[in-house]
Order: structure tokens, then C-alpha cells, then sequence
């Protein structure tokens, strides 16, 4: 009989929320600071990982934003990709929407193409020899002037037919998603579906912003959403996909622990509730290990676990033929368990 946590890990799925920097493990990070002499302020990756305890969002993005310096050409981006290509496939990921910040990388004078041309490479080549489906979405750096995401915008206008969708991350707290309302009319104007980060740290009122005024199709994270319940019963009613992000959550004291995390109660709310990994390297999991750990301190069914991995391929951009591949996986993965 497989365990509830190998059920959940097995499950075929769809990753939603996933920054491409945020996949950079310690050991590559020492071998593209060695290969671009790059000098980091770690004597080695046992000391990067004992940096990695956080105590809120903030104190995350500072390491984060300084071990992207290691990321300098076309091929590291490419390696880094792969690397996270490597793992999704192992994890039964049979399609994937990541996001990338392009500002973190143009702002240190690398090229907008030389990171899209690496990041797109390893995806055209994931395709290929794993079989995994992709989108790629630009994200745009919320703590930055609305300026700076509307030059950002530009850089892109030549590369449009690789970028898949637009989204808004970085630091929430005071960059409501009202600073970023023309940009992102903008970005709609090219026909790209648009998401936003909103409710992980930010008040329920961000994720109302997002949807009124940006006009997302999900919102990443969403948690805090509960905390209004004529907010819950609208994305419920909308089946607005939440992408939750269960060991960032704990990792960066959204919640206290895994145990207290609302994942559950909002699924049986009827939200589109997925699960995600957000920046498994810096939070101790990828995808697979986030259904493992839900599936242990939650004790969820297994037809919730399902439910789960379903959700993702409802809300991920896929065509209705993609859509239903996906789903036939996820039946013939659920008909064998024993
Ligand atoms: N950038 C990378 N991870 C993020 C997160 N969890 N929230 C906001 N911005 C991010
Ligand atoms: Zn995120």
C-alpha cells in the first residue's frame, strides 16, 4: 500500500509558481561563482545553507537578489534551468509556468536577451528530452519605481513571442498592486494573460487590487485572503486559482508550521487551491516534497491530493487538448496506486 506522502508525490502535476532564480542551489552556486570569478561572501555551501533562516520575506530576498550575481551568461542561465528541469520531471511535473526577474539581471548590466535566450534554451530543451510543457513569465520587481517595470516592458516588446504571460513579485508590503495599475494595462494590451503575487504577506486588500485592478487570471500565494470572508467567497465563486506555496510559507513565518497552514480549509471552501514551491532551493522543496509535507501534516484524502494536482492543470495555460493529456495522466497515475 503506498503511503499517503508517496501518493502525493507521485502525483502527475502542473507547477504554477516558480521563480527560476529562486532554484539556484548552493553547489551551483559556488561552480558559476568559480567559472565567472565571482567572489561570495560564504567560505563554502554548508555556510549558504546555514544562511538560509529567515524571518520574513524581506530577509529571504537579500540572499536571493545577492546569489543571482553568480548568473552572468546565457549558459548559466541555461544550466540553472536545467538543473530545475531535472528535478520537476522527477517529480512527475508535466507542465511548468515559471517566472523570472528580468530587473535583478539588467540592473548588473547583463543583457534582457542573454538571460531570455538561456532561460528559453533549457525550456525548448525540457520539451524535448523530458517531455515537460512550459510557459514563461516575465515578473516585475514590486520594491521598483513603475518606471523601471514600464523600461522593462520595452526591453521585452522584441522577445514577445517567447514570453508568455506577465506577474509582479518582490518585496509586498507597501507596493500595493495599485503602483503597477498602467504597466500592467499595458501588458494586457499584448494579448498576455497577467498574475500577481498578493495576500502572502500583503492584507487581503492587495489580492482585491490585484483582481480589480490588474486583472489577474491567478493569484500567487493568496493566503491572507481568509481574513476577509466576502473575499473567499468570491474567489471560490470564480474559482480564481490560488498558487500556494506551502514551505515558503512556513520557511518565511507566514505560518507558524506546516500543521497551521489553511491550504486545506480553503480547498474545501471550493478555491482553486494548487500547490507549489515558489524557490525550492532556498526553502527545503521542490514540488514533490510540498505535496509529501501537505500530505503529512494535513492528512488530507487522497481524492483531495487529487484534487490538488487537478486544480493545477485547470489553472494552468494550457489548450483543451494539453489539458486533457494531463488529466488522463493524472487518471491512469490514480487508477494504478495501490
Ligand atoms: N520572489 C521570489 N520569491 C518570492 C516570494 N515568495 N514572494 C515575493 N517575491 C518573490
Ligand atoms: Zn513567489
Amino acid at each position: 500500500m503506498t503511503s499517503l506522502a508517496d501518493y502525493a508525490r507521485g502525483l502527475p502535476k502542473a507547477e504554477l509558481h516558480l521563480h527560476i532564480e529562486g532554484t539556484l542551489e548552493p553547489e551551483l552556486m559556488f561552480a558559476l561563482a568559480r567559472r565567472n570569478g565571482v567572489t561570495l561572501p560564504y567560505a563554502d555551501v554548508e555556510a549558504v545553507r546555514a544562511a538560509y533562516r529567515f524571518e520574513d520575506l524581506q530577509s529571504f530576498l537579500d540572499l536571493y537578489y545577492a546569489g543571482a550575481s553568480v548568473l552572468r551568461t546565457a549558459a548559466d542561465f541555461h544550466d540553472l534551468t536545467w538543473a530545475y528541469l531535472e528535478r520537476a520531471h522527477a517529480d512527475r511535473v508535466l507542465h511548468t509556468e515559471i517566472f523570472f526577474d528580468p530587473q535583478t539581471h539588467t540592473d548588473r548590466g547583463i543583457p534582457f536577451a542573454t538571460v531570455l535566450d538561456g532561460i528559453h534554451g533549457a525550456l525548448e530543451r525540457g520539451r524535448r528530452e523530458l517531455g515537460i510543457g512550459y510557459r514563461l513569465i516575465l515578473c516585475f520587481l514590486r520594491h521598483l519605481p513603475e518606471a523601471a517595470a514600464e523600461a522593462t516592458l520595452d526591453a521585452a516588446l522584441p522577445h514577445l513571442d517567447r514570453i508568455d504571460g506577465f506577474g509582479l513579485d518582490s518585496s509586498e508590503r507597501g507596493h500595493p498592486p495599485s503602483k503597477f495599475a498602467r504597466v500592467f494595462a499595458r501588458a494586457r494590451t499584448l494579448g498576455r494573460p497577467v498574475v500577481a503575487h498578493a495576500g502572502e504577506e500583503g492584507p487581503p486588500a492587495y489580492i482585491t487590487e490585484a483582481l480589480d485592478l490588474l486583472k489577474v487570471v491567478r493569484i500567487d500565494h493568496g493566503v491572507r485572503c481568509v481574513e476577509d470572508p466576502a473575499l473567499v467567497a468570491r474567489l471560490a465563486r470564480e474559482r480564481m486559482p490560488l498558487t500556494v506555496c506551502p514551505l515558503s510559507n512556513v520557511k518565511l513565518r507566514v505560518f507558524p508550521d506546516l500543521a497551521a497552514h489553511n491550504l486545506l480549509t480553503l480547498l474545501r471552501d471550493g478555491l482553486c487551491v494548487t500547490i507549489n514551491s515558489d524557490d525550492p532551493a532556498y526553502f527545503g522543496g521542490y514540488v514533490g516534497d510540498n505535496f509529501a509535507a501537505v500530505a503529512e501534516a494535513l492528512a488530507p484524502s487522497r481524492a483531495e491530493l487529487r484534487q490538488l494536482a487537478d486544480n493545477s492543470f485547470e489553472a494552468a495555460w494550457l489548450t483543451a487538448e494539453e489539458r486533457a493529456r494531463c488529466r488522463q495522466a493524472l487518471a491512469d497515475y490514480d487508477a494504478a496506486a495501490t
